[in-house]
């Protein structure tokens, strides 16, 4: 079985890295976690989003990993396959639909505020080019003015889905490895020079003690730490899952589970220094009226401080064009886990699924482009409430808070309760060799225990009323 289905793709295995790192790393390393950072200030939720990250994201995304490999399978098929001789058998394929229905939804807004970044790398390129001062409030009135703008926001969101299809019909080896291979060391090497340019800004010693120090946090934070070690890690929701279907019997899960982490959560500590360095060289009470809690700042005080910053007209467009690469490969993962369901369950061609898939993804985004001013309904439109308004929101906040840590505990109970260690140990095993100094912590304290206690306490908190999105 595991070396199975031929006709499937298959990565390399420095390339599966790339891809999965690729996948991990986005939107949600440089541009939602500095802020959630900022407003949870700093240090202890620092701290707690790593142990999360450990505790729970790495043996989750392990437990993806081995069934993706193991079945090579996509999601659904993935899960009534491993499910067939337990308890529950077919009934398990429904978390792989989650996953599925999941990614589809966050694919369509995720696109869209990646196609924010190309709108801004353009913008700092031409302010850069024609060298004129920019101001905060032009800032703050050209970005709302921006979100407005129903066509241009679609046309962004377009643009950006255009491009995941183009790669990802490309197929698993010619499309998604050659072009995370050859943006993932661009991006690294972009972040290098950004932190180093950060090592010498005034702010510098104080963001490093903002990051470090360690002060109270509230039990928010804790939440919204737990639930970002998902999203940033892009377990959850079957892409990492969708993703191991295509690796290597050859390669080690448990250490490249590791180095995936490892690597996106230096990515984060990184966009953190480069954003606070910037952050915390304004004096105390401008950054309290500029920043606030604010989720804009990467788009409305950010490009400013570029300019006011040496090399600020070269490094302004290089940062957006890194966002940009970021989230470019995460949109891939996104869509190669809705269109591998196509393919795998319906027989359809690469090209058709990736077509139809990135068409109806596209089409589903709009409301959701709309939302952001241009119309009054879609961004009044609020049937959580507070919790979430306008359509946009209202994704997000579903995606964010019910169907990523629902599919977790899912998954953490399959694996902890009901998969036979006897599978999941031989898959571990493949291209590892001996894992069993730690096998018991990992199924049956972490997936067991661990995990499932974890998550239904943020479920518990959601319905409670708390939101993290
Ligand atoms: N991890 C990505 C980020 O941090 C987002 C992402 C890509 C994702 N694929 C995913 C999140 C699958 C959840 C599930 O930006």
């Amino acid at each position: 079985m595991a070396n199975g289905s031929s006709g499937r793709g298959r990565f390399g295995q420095l390339g599966f890295i790339f891809a999965a790192v690729g996948s991990a790393i986005g939107l949600g390393n440089i541009w939602k976690f500095p802020y959630i950072t900022y407003a949870n200030d700093g240090g202890s939720f620092v701290l707690v989003y790593l142990l999360a990250i450990a505790l729970i994201g790495l043996p989750i995304m392990m437990a993806e990993l081995v069934i993706g490999r193991r079945t090579r399978q996509s999601p659904v098929g993935a899960f009534l396959k491993a499910a067939k001789n337990t308890v529950g058998g077919r009934a398990w394929g429904a978390v792989g639909a989650l996953g599925v229905t999941g990614s589809f939804i966050l694919l369509s807004y995720y696109a869209l505020i990646a196609g924010w970044t190309v709108y801004y790398f353009g913008q700092c390129l031409s302010w850069s080019v024609r060298g004129v001062a920019v101001q905060d409030q032009a800032l703050g009135e050209s970005f709302g003015a921006f979100l407005a703008n129903g066509p241009l926001q679609i046309g962004f969101h377009l643009l950006f889905m255009a491009v995941t299809v183009g790669v990802v019909a490309l197929g698993v080896r010619e499309g998604i490895e050659r072009v995370t291979k050859l943006l993932m060391p661009v991006l690294g090497a972009i972040l290098i020079l950004l932190v180093v340019n950060s090592f010498w800004s005034p702010g510098f010693g104080e963001a490093m003690r903002f990051l470090f120090h360690i002060g109270p946090i509230t039990a928010d934070g804790l939440l919204e730490a737990v639930g970002h070690a998902f999203f940033t890690l892009s377990v959850g929701m079957g892409a990492m899952l969708t993703y191991g279907s295509y690796m290597t019997s050859r390669q080690s899960i448990p250490r490249s589970a590791v180095a995936i982490s490892l690597l996106d959560t230096l990515i984060a500590i990184m966009a953190c220094i480069i954003m606070f360095s910037i952050i915390f060289s304004v004096d105390a009470a401008e950054r309290a009226t500029t920043f606030g809690k604010s989720a804009t700042i990467l788009f409305t005080t950010l490009p400013r401080m570029f300019y006011e910053m040496p090399l600020g007209v070269v490094l302004a467009p290089m940062f957006y064009l890194l966002v940009g690469f970021a989230a470019l490969t995460s949109t891939i993962s996104l869509l190669e886990t809705v269109a591998s369901y196509l393919i795998d369950r319906r027989g359809f061609s690469r090209r058709k699924a990736c077509l139809v898939t990135g068409g109806a993804i596209f089409a589903f985004g709009i409301p959701s482009a709309l939302s952001l001013g241009a119309s009054g309904a879609l961004s009044a439109f609020a049937p959580f409430g507070e919790r979430a308004e306008g359509f946009f929101s209202t994704m997000d906040y579903t995606v964010s808070n019910w169907i990523l840590p629902l599919g977790g505990l899912l998954m953490a109970l399959f694996f902890g309760w009901f998969l036979s260690s006897r599978e999941s140990r031989a898959e571990l095993a493949e291209g590892h060799g001996d894992v069993s100094r730690w096998f018991f912590i990992w199924r049956g304290v972490l997936l067991r225990f661990v995990c499932p206690i974890a998550i239904l306490w943020i479920i518990w908190a959601v319905i409670g009323g708390r939101s993290f999105a």
